[in-house]
């Protein structure tokens, strides 16, 4: 077990965001309701058993057409807007809002058992003046993943994204999405690249608000000569000067005392961890944190923006970061789950040609000896786990089965490997970390 005073310990109970939630359906109505008050100006009544996020059922889709019907009545009265989205339902995407031909649209809607809403007012109006942005443009709606509603418009005649939140863990957020740009734009090679926070306020209705700069360039399909571009960014960024991630012990202590069911093997595998991470004396890197191609925007293959600072830090290890764009860019590009990915890893049966390469690489760039990206794999699993518990909320349950049950074992298995070959590497000499990237 590693050192933590029983009065830090007792301090981390108290501050521990205690909750995990498994249902989240109760964000995704919040979203829903944050996007339909910015439009409407009021509040808009949202039946919350109609839109669930985990196994949206028959039955919540009868509930939302129904509700949809209800809605089309109030379009007699004038100044209505209809507002919808093509993945409404699953409440992802964007939201398409439009004030002319209210009742077609409606039929054409109910018709394709698509459900929308119907509220009064005008909607860039409304928009206007709850969050500052100009109304022509017309501004663009966008759901995020998380319980933030993003809007792409114009603040004071320049592009700009608006990041709006209604509930304390929006709140939190759109607070880390801002401390994040800071903290970009205090390293001089991520100041081209990462938006420039304009404001953050809270505006007269109660909502967290945070105004950046829009960055050029637009999501793009993963390739490998992406991912090539994002790598060479991710391992030419600044040092600062700090120790890597001094509080580690810290970050793990507070995933390993939030699920108490698992506490035991985190704990052990915390141990391990710890155990590399002191001997390894690492310098601290600015990093992005959540750094995959959904979060770099390109021209052609050239990135031109990196956005969603959230988990930004500088002590950060930047092969982290580097193995997180590996990762979650392939995973998501094959429909895999990030544990699965991690868990091959692990377990040497990653089968991926040009993945392997990459790996391969980046262990020699740094000058690594065999076990030690496995071991950043593990402050990957670590990061992701505690992002949670910041949250106070899992994805889905299906995602904490994956992450904790399913992988400590095959965790275990790797450590108690690394453990019985651990001594000869320890005397295998220092790490290196060359200054070329040529070659990625
Ligand atoms: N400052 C910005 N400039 C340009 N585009 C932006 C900016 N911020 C966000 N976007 C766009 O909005 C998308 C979603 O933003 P972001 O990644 O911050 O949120 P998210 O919670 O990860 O949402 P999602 O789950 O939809 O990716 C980005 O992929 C990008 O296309
Ligand atoms: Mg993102």
């Amino acid at each position: 077990m590693w050192p933590l005073s029983a009065d830090r310990r007792n301090s981390w109970e108290e501050n521990l965001i205690q909750h995990i939630e498994q249902d989240r359906s109760k964000h995704a109505v919040c979203r829903l309701n944050t996007a339909l008050r910015l439009l409407a100006g009021v509040d808009v009544r949202v039946p919350s058993r109609a839109f669930p996020v985990f196994n949206l059922s028959r039955m919540h889709r009868a509930l939302q057409m129904a509700n949809s019907a209800l809605n089309l009545s109030y379009s007699i009265a004038s100044d209505r807007t209809i507002v919808s989205g093509s993945s409404l339902a699953y409440l992802t995407g964007e939201l398409e809002y439009f004030s002319d031909r209210v009742i077609p649209r409606g039929i054409r809607y109910l018709a394709a058992k698509r459900p929308f809403f119907v509220v009064p007012g005008a909607p860039e109006l409304s928009l206007q003046h709850e969050i500052g942005c100009d109304a022509v443009p017309k501004p663009r709606i966008h759901f995020s993943s998380q319980c933030v509603v993003i809007i792409a418009a114009n603040y004071r005649g320049v592009p700009a994204v608006f990041r709006v939140g209604g509930c304390d863990e929006s709140r939190s957020e759109v607070l880390r999405q801002c401390a994040g740009l800071r903290l970009a734009q205090s390293v001089a090679c991520f100041q081209k690249l990462a938006p420039r926070s304009l404001s953050q306020v809270r505006t007269n209705s109660g909502l967290d608000l945070s105004i950046e700069t829009a960055v050029p360039g637009v999501n793009a399909a993963f390739t490998w000569k992406r991912i090539d571009a994002t790598l060479e960014l991710c391992l030419t960024t600044g040092a600062t000067n700090v120790l890597a991630r001094a509080l580690l012990a810290d970050d793990v202590a507070q995933v390993c005392e939030s699920f108490p069911e698992h506490r035991d093997s985190l704990l052990e595998i915390a141990d391990a961890l710890l155990g590399w991470h002191s001997d390894s004396h690492f310098s601290g890197y600015m990093v992005h944190g959540d750094l995959w191609l959904g979060n770099v925007l390109f021209l052609g293959n050239e990135v031109t923006g990196v956005v969603d600072w959230e988990w930004a830090r500088r002590d950060g290890f930047r092969f982290v970061d580097a193995l997180h764009l590996l990762f979650m860019s392939y995973s998501v590009c094959r429909n895999a789950r990030i544990a699965e990915t991690l868990r091959a890893f692990w377990t040497n049966t990653l089968q991926d040609l040009e993945l392997n390469l990459r790996l391969l690489t980046l262990s020699r760039h740094f000058g690594f000896r065999h076990h030690d990206l496995k071991f950043a794999a593990l402050v990957l699993w670590f990061n992701y786990l505690r992002e949670r518990v910041v949250r106070g909320r899992m994805p889905s349950p299906s995602w904490s089965e994956d992450m904790l049950p399913r992988s400590i074992p095959v965790i275990k298995a790797w450590l108690s490997a690394y453990e019985k070959r651990g001594t000869s590497e320890a005397t295998s000499g220092p790490r290196t970390e060359r200054l070329s990237v040529s070659g990625l």
